[in-house]
């Protein structure tokens, strides 16, 4: 299979890669460069019609089809359905690797060293706790709070205990500060879980590895030490590897604009997780489990897909910006799903979740959009089997996610190219005109 790289033709006439451009409005030809398969924005400025014309900008809704940044983090095939985290297969890394080990390789650019991820456990086993006025605050919350909305007013709240955090061009802040997030998210994902349930909080136990300890602050009751079942730390483990980047997608580049004001992490991490938080985004593995309740049963699925043909309504965990194929996340997911069902037992909305799947993958409407289960069709369906809430799930999305959004982070501030984010607009409002009075209106 040739790489992402290798695909990319290259010309043989010595002419170089260039575009050219004729603006009919004044017959003008422009030479413009390629680079990396982009002509930059600023290359259409010079393209005028008149005097005093700002020059052509490129408008895209939603970034569509506009690179923001160059980044060597993660690599996204959509037409082929690849995922790379600095190079290595999310095969390779879901069957192979730690989510701790995965965070390194995500952060650093490298797999670790024997000693170098004994230092980074070390390191996050470190910082695992919360100073004591973090559970004051959180008491604050209404005790059904939904846990998303605890877990981003928490990590803003954060950039109050470290106010060091500011010092964003210093290399030893920025490590400091990553260890912190990576490793205080289940702490404080845990302590939302406990606060719903009136429960004590548990303290993070460092004796055990980082999923093992989360499972522990969620689920410890009044037994001396908490023994996490082996197959549940892994299965969530490999979760937390599934989901711990995917390169420009919502909350990343929330995560990247905020931080490009050199905002301190902990509010720009704030900012990605209310992104996240939308059920477009990291809130559809919520809105599946809801959508699969609603329909209630396998019978019921092709009345369901009638009315999401008919537009009044999305099919939740379908569809996908980039990968105009299966995700294969989706895919690792649902071969984990079957080691969890054995211990814990099936969850009954497999079956009409595999029906859904099984009618959409046949029917036009879908084939022709292109729309395939993404990562959050069955994730959803595992955490319910594991014993989570339904509103827990984007929390769950989260924790995994801020190792990303810091390696995404850290890239940007690096970045010699890198400037606050500023778009520009299509002024579609009223043209110049003079305040009345009130008397006149
Ligand atoms: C994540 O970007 C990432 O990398 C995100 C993520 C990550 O790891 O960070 O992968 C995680 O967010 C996964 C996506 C989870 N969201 C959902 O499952 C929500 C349901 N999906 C849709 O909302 C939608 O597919 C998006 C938002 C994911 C993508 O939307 P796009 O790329 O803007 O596509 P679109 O809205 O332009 O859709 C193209 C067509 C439209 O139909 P037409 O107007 O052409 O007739 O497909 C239709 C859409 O209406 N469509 C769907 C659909 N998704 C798109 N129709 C029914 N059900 C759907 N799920």
């Amino acid at each position: 299979m040739q790489t992402h790289r290798e695909a990319r033709p290259t010309r043989t006439d010595g002419r170089g890669e260039t575009l050219t451009v004729v603006d009919n409005r004044t017959g003008k030809t422009y030479e413009l460069p390629i680079e990396d398969g982009t002509v930059r924005a600023k290359h259409f400025r010079q393209i005028r019609a008149y005097e005093g014309d700002f020059g052509l900008m490129v408008y895209d809704p939603g970034f569509a089809n506009t690179a923001s940044c160059r980044s060597a983090i993660t690599h996204v095939d959509g037409e082929r359905g690849i995922l790379e985290y600095r190079g290595y297969p999310i095969e390779e890394l879901a069957e192979k690797s730690s989510f701790l080990e995965t965070a390194y390789l995500l952060i650093h650019g490298d797999l670790p060293t024997k000693s170098q991820l004994g230092q980074w456990v070390h390191d996050i086993t470190f910082h695992t706790y919360v100073h004591e006025n973090v559970k004051k605050f959180m008491e604050g919350f209404q005790y059904d709070a939904h846990p998303m909305g605890m877990l981003l007013g928490t990590v803003a709240a954060l950039s109050t205990f470290y106010p060091d955090a500011k010092q964003v061009s210093d290399p030893r802040s920025r490590d400091i500060q990553t260890q912190r997030l990576i490793a205080k998210m289940p702490t404080i994902a845990a302590f939302t879980y406990r606060h719903n349930r009136g429960l004590p909080y548990v303290y993070p136990d460092n004796d055990l590895w980082y999923t093992g300890n989360f499972l522990s602050m969620l689920w410890k009751m009044s037994e001396p030490k908490y023994a996490p079942d082996p197959v549940l730390e892994r299965a969530i483990d490999v979760l937390f590897i599934l989901h711990a980047d995917h390169e420009q997608n919502c909350s990343t580049n929330a995560m990247r604009s905020v931080g490009s004001s050199d905002a301190d992490p902990y509010s720009a991490t704030a900012a990605a997780a209310a992104a996240l938080y939308g059920p477009l985004h990291g809130g559809a593995n919520e809105a599946v489990i809801k959508m699969l309740m609603e329909i209630g049963d396998k019978n019921r699925v092709p009345q369901f897909v009638k009315h999401v043909k008919s537009g009044e309504g999305l099919l939740w965990g379908f569809g996908h910006r980039i990968y105009k194929s299966y995700d294969p996340r989706a895919k690792i997911i649902k071969k984990t799903a079957d080691a969890v069902f054995e211990l814990m037992g099936a969850n009954p909305l497999l079956e009409i979740a595999l029906e859904l799947e099984r009618i959409a993958l046949e029917d036009e409407y879908f084939i022709e959009r292109k729309l395939y289960p993404n990562v959050d069709f069955y994730s959803g369906i595992i955490y319910q089997a594991l014993g989570f809430p339904v509103d827990m799930f984007p929390v769950l999305f989260a924790i995994p996610r801020t190792a990303g959004w810091l390696a995404q982070w850290r890239e940007m501030i690096e970045d010699p190219e890198q400037k606050i984010a500023r778009p520009r607009q299509v002024f579609v409002g009223p043209e110049r005109r003079h305040y009345t009075a009130l008397v006149d209106r």
